[in-house]
């Protein structure tokens, strides 16, 4: 197969800890209730820098890693739904911050799938185009910007932060990848962007039929559905990925799933009948970081010698669309 091999990863995550016990100060919650319900204990949040600082940060770490400069980057894939901007890109700021000047830049947004939609195109990119030789792929995210923090049910999950990876392409390694979505999910995990208003005076006609009305543009969730949703996809994907890899759930040596919840990737472990710690988990110490959560995870388990080379990695990630995606590669 031909597949990629990782050359460096980097993360940047804010200085600022917003802990249970803060956050008991602002809704009616308590660490108790969170830390049996999620899993998590704190999260990062920004403190003013923007997404695409955190990106280019954690960009320039994982170059650095990888004895790479801007400019040896031919394509730059960044993956967001807490963009500074609609336009430019966050793949354009990045480029502008590391100096990949000329490289191709794509914007993704898979939400909490972006890491992997992300990775996955980087090595389709690098399999059909011999003159490519080094991906970026970047995932940065603040969610503080779009959480509502009078909401007790979402404020409690999400975080800010950023990751990278430098990819090249590598020829007879073990890859298989399954992306999927489902539309008719999407009412279940929304943010919405500012309503229309043309010069014509006419209303945008609203769709997000199940969103509370004076919403904002903060994040809506139903949490129920989306756990059902996670609890089911997550070992599907993992096992299809495997099947099309050619091998069972227990030859993988680490997983690193989205960090959404500690309960949905214990519910996960026991379908695909796996130990809890061929798991990485760090959302205790990050919340959800959406399309950030998987890499910042992967970076931490590779600095935390959880991931050695040679190991055989899964990455599956899970979020609004309702998105889904996997990967199996070689470290
Ligand atoms: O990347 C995005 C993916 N998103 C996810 O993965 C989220 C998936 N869903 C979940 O993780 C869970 O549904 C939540 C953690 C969001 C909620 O957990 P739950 O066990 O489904 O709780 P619930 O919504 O059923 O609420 C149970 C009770 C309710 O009270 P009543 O109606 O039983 O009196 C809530 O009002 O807990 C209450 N509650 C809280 N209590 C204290 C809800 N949020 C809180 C809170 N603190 N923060």
């Amino acid at each position: 197969m031909t597949g990629v091999k990782i050359l460096g990863v980097g993360k940047c995550v804010p200085e600022g800890r917003l802990t249970n016990d803060d956050l008991a100060k602002i809704v009616d919650t308590n660490d108790e209730w969170i830390v049996s319900r999620t899993g998590i204990s704190s999260r990062r949040i920004a403190a003013g820098e923007p997404t695409f600082h955190l990106a280019a940060e954690a960009s320039k770490q994982a170059l650095e890693r990888a004895g790479l400069k801007g400019e040896d980057i031919g394509l730059i894939i960044a993956t967001s739904i807490t963009p500074d901007y609609y336009t430019p890109s966050v793949a354009c700021m990045v480029q502008r911050e590391i100096g990949a000047t000329g490289s191709m830049t794509i914007d993704v947004n898979c939400a909490c799938s972006g890491f992997v939609y992300g990775f996955d195109m980087a090595k389709r990119y690098l399999q059909t185009d011999d003159s490519l030789k080094y991906v970026l792929v970047v995932s940065a995210e603040e969610l503080s910007k779009i959480t509502d923090y009078k909401d007790r049910s979402t404020c409690i999950l999400f975080g800010d932060g950023a990751a990278a990876v430098v990819v090249e392409r590598k020829e007879d390694t073990l890859y298989s990848s399954y992306l999927g979505a489902d539309g008719n999910g999407a009412q279940f995990l929304m943010a919405r962007n500012v309503l229309g208003k043309n010069p014509l005076g006419r209303e945008e006609t609203v769709i997000d039929e199940k969103m509370p009305e004076g919403n904002g543009p903060y994040l809506y969730q139903d949490g129920k559905e989306v756990y059902r949703f996670a609890t089911r996809v997550l070992p599907m994907v993992t096992k299809e990925c495997c099947q099309k890899a050619g091998i069972e759930p227990g030859d993988i040596d680490v997983i690193v799933p989205h960090q959404a919840n500690f309960r949905i990737i214990e519910t996960a472990a026991k379908n695909l009948k796996l130990p809890m710690d061929k798991f990485f988990l760090n959302l205790s110490e990050y919340g959800n970081t959406s399309s950030a959560s998987i890499p910042i995870a992967f970076c931490e388990a590779i600095e935390k010698g959880k991931v050695k080379s040679g190991d055989k990695v899964c990455f599956v990630g899970f979020g609004a669309g309702l998105t889904y995606a996997g990967v199996i590669f070689e470290y």
